[in-house]
């Protein structure tokens, strides 16, 4: 289940040390390879001999160590997996996460993860007192919207003697919620998904546009998770500040006329359309070759754009069709609306007011409708994992 799969398991300052040895066991029975960094105070639960000898591979703890061969371990450290997993994660650890301190190798290598492009799990572990006082609760909460995930810890007694929330997850329990973090297979072989992200700007003279807030991270997600899956992805993208995941076929626009143009010319090749893209509805009626002087008032005459997903409805072949609908009120109503107008299969509603949802966050907290009616809520999850969740209910559709 996790052949080929390398993750590197931090170990960090707490009782709860004892059971990363168990963990590294189990990820290496499922296939994994388990690359350990320690802190000083974990040397202090579990010894680097343990580690070494149950993960084959040496235990990397220092900064500064000339028999790693390498200048930057740390970056080394970053790129090689697939999964992070922090276990345990003592309220120090978090706390230095959330504030971006890196004084120890672990720490350092966390700030060099890109999130993006790998998970990163977080077991606390820690006197319920501890898991309750206000700075533990806002870094918890910080990390979370970051896009860090929470192995939350259960009640029990501690080793303390105290009764309550903070014990770390058991090693089988936390295995379980890492192999979910992996798509069980490629299910979307064969099948090409079209994807739309990010803004379009509409040009009112050179230098001047009309856009929104968009940042194309729940389309990139999406176009992501379909590769992983198997997919031939086209990912048809607006003005945004991402890399396009790697695999994809990128095709980048600018405008909503664009973005429609380039659509319509590849619909033929698409199982599955998801459009996130945020479409500027409006366009100014005149665009200026010149840059626009300043004088008196400016009157600008807006038009409709184009409404691909609506176009894509009513021509509706034999693809799969998702909308997504940004709403800052009465979301469940308007989304219904907007899946029969559009005559969609799926519309992923999300709420603009809600905490970490929408634009520019790394999480997203969506429900989604589907044609029958059902309606789905889900709570916040990263746009990735949000990726892979409606990927598997489009596959469940098809
Ligand atoms: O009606 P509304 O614009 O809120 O619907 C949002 C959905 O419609 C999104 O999936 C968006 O990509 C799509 N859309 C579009 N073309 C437009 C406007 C929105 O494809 N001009």
């Amino acid at each position: 289940m996790l052949k080929d799969k390398t993750i590197l398991l931090g170990i960090t300052g707490g009782i709860a040390a004892y059971k990363s040895a168990e963990l590294a066991r189990l990820l290496i029975k499922e296939g994994a390879a388990v690359q350990v960094v320690m802190t000083a105070n974990a040397e202090a639960f579990i010894t680097p001999l343990t580690m070494r000898t149950l993960t084959g591979r040496p235990v990397y703890s220092s900064l500064f160590n000339p028999s790693y061969g390498s200048a930057t371990v740390h970056i080394d450290l970053a790129r090689e997996p697939h999964m992070v997993v922090v276990a345990p994660a003592t309220a120090n650890f978090l706390g230095k996460i959330a504030a971006g301190i890196a004084d120890d190798l672990l720490s350092t290598v966390l700030l060099a993860v890109n999130l993006k492009e790998r998970p990163v799990i977080l077991a606390p572990s820690m006197n319920t007192v501890m898991f309750h006082n206000a700075a533990v609760r806002e870094n918890i909460e910080l990390l979370r919207k970051r896009g860090y995930i929470f192995a939350d810890p259960l009640a029990g007694v501690l080793a303390c003697g105290d009764v309550g929330e903070g014990r770390m997850v058991e090693p089988a329990q936390l295995l379980q919620l890492i192999k979910d973090k992996f798509p069980a297979r490629e299910d979307y072989g064969g099948l090409t998904v079209l994807v739309t992200a990010g803004p379009t700007r509409e040009l009112l003279d050179p230098v001047r546009f009309f856009s929104n807030h968009s940042s194309g991270r729940m389309g990139y997600a999406l176009a992501r998770a379909a590769r992983e899956r198997g997919a031939r992805v086209l990912l048809i993208s607006g003005p945004t500040a991402l890399e396009p995941p790697p695999g994809v076929e990128f095709h980048p626009v600018v405008s909503a006329r664009e973005m429609y143009d380039v659509v319509m010319d590849k619909l033929f090749l698409a199982d599955v359309i998801i459009k996130t893209a945020a479409v500027a509805d409006y366009r100014p009626e005149e665009t200026y070759s010149q840059k626009i002087k300043k004088g008196g008032d400016l009157l600008v005459r807006l038009v409709r754009n184009p409404d691909i997903l609506q176009e894509l409805g009513s021509r509706k072949g034999n693809y799969i069709l998702v909308g997504f609908a940004a709403e800052t009120e009465n979301l469940l109503n308007n989304a219904h609306k907007k899946l029969a107008a559009k005559n969609l299969d799926l519309i992923v509603a999300n709420d603009l007011t809600e905490e970490g949802a929408g634009f520019t966050y790394e999480t997203n907290k969506v429900n989604l409708l589907y044609r029958d009616g059902h309606v789905e809520e889900l709570p916040l999850m990263t746009k990735y994992e949000l990726a892979h969740l409606i990927l598997e209910r489009i596959k469940i559709i098809i």
